[in-house]
């Protein structure tokens, strides 16, 4: 089919999600979140989870499907995050997914979940009203909770290859332990995110982790972490910076201590993701994964692409957080590339690679 009519299915985490897409054209990305019974924990509890995607899945299909104005029996396929993520989360999203391909008959894809955050940016453009092509010579920043990865795409249904990653923390988890830190609660991305506007990103240097010379090495010979990150220095920086506020009785300025965060993750990602793409021939990149939702880090590294004439496509901020939307948007492409179904053979993997 040209342009398939796929219902995607996202339970990984806290947001149960249902999407429907026409080819590459979104029709509808139904959300709902349980975050708010996590938030007096401090991080999501699984249990609590998969409760409430089993409470959530029903009303979230029926809606989903009443706004793309779409029967279950016109879909062409039916996609759902096999992984990774919470095991028993996921394991809702699968076996409500595989119930629906047993009663319709309809094929069933099991999708990466990362794969899906960043094959969101293959959706046709919404605000510009432009049709999405697939570029050549594609790579994605893939910046989440759980990882921060820069990578080529040789085929989105078939073929992701690795040129850099986190080798401690991923970005999102920097966030959020920082914003627990500075006492500004959970999650902290989006916390940090606001109160870095008003603080003053110079105030404070932060270490930027495996820039210096013995990790970059040069173009030819790369350096054993060139594109490679970590975060866990930059988190213990932080933390020994409040001390010393603390201990001197002083006020700590929370505002700056985010925002010179904020710069130290930023300027990294960025750099380090336009020099693997240069490197690499890459001209177009997808970015995805829940820290897309940054203000700075889609400013900065769209500016830093810009200059190096890389064209960076940024999801709306719906779609870069957890949503099926992504699910169905990468589904829609194993279709279109002729890649065969799963089967309802497979079991969700909590730690797919
Ligand atoms: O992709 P995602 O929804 O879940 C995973 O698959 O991990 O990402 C969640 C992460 C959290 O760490 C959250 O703090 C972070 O994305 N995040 C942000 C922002 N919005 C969400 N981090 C920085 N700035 C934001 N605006
Ligand atoms: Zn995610």
């Amino acid at each position: 089919r040209s342009q398939p009519l796929v219902l995607g299915i996202e339970s990984s985490c806290d947001e149960t999600g249902v999407g429907v897409v026409r080819g590459t054209t979104l029709l509808t990305n139904t959300v709902s979140s349980s975050m708010d019974e996590h938030v007096r924990f401090g991080g999501v509890i699984p249990e609590i989870a998969s409760r409430a995607h089993l409470d959530a899945f029903v009303p979230t299909l029926e809606q989903a499907l009443a706004d793309a104005g779409v029967g279950l029996d016109e879909v062409d396929a039916i996609a759902v995050t096999s992984g990774p993520g919470l095991a028993g989360a996921l394991m809702v999203g699968v076996c409500a997914a595989k119930a629906l391909a047993v009663a319709t008959g309809k094929p069933l894809y099991a999708i990466n979940h990362l794969v899906a955050h960043v094959g969101v940016g293959l959706l046709d453009d919404r605000a510009n009203g432009r049709k999405q092509e697939l570029p050549e010579n594609l790579g994605a920043l893939l910046v989440s909770g759980g990882h921060t990865e820069i990578l080529r795409i040789n085929s989105i249904a078939s073929d992701v290859e690795l040129l850099g990653s986190t080798i401690d923390d991923a970005a999102g988890e920097a966030y959020d332990k920082v914003a627990r830190i500075l006492g500004l609660g959970y999650p902290g991305g989006p916390a940090i995110d606001k109160v870095a506007r008003s603080g003053n990103p110079k105030a404070i240097r932060f270490p930027r982790g495996l820039t210096q010379p013995k990790y970059m090495g040069s173009a030819d010979e790369p350096g054993p972490h060139r594109y490679d990150w970590s975060f866990s220095g930059l988190k213990t920086a932080v933390a020994r910076c409040v001390e010393q506020f603390e201990a001197r009785g002083e006020e700590i300025p929370v505002a700056d201590i985010a925002a010179a965060f904020q710069e130290a993750v930023v300027d990294v990602i960025s750099s380090k993701a336009v020099l693997a793409c240069r490197e690499h021939g890459i001209r177009d990149v997808l970015l995805g994964g829940g820290v897309a939702a940054n203000s700075r880090l889609r400013e900065l590294t769209g500016q830093r692409c810009a200059s190096a004439g890389i064209r960076l496509h940024v999801p709306p901020l719906d779609l870069c957080t957890d949503n099926g939307a992504m699910v169905a948007a990468l589904g829609a492409q194993l279709v279109m590339a002729g890649v065969e179904p799963s089967g309802i053979g497979f079991a969700p993997d909590s730690s797919m690679p």
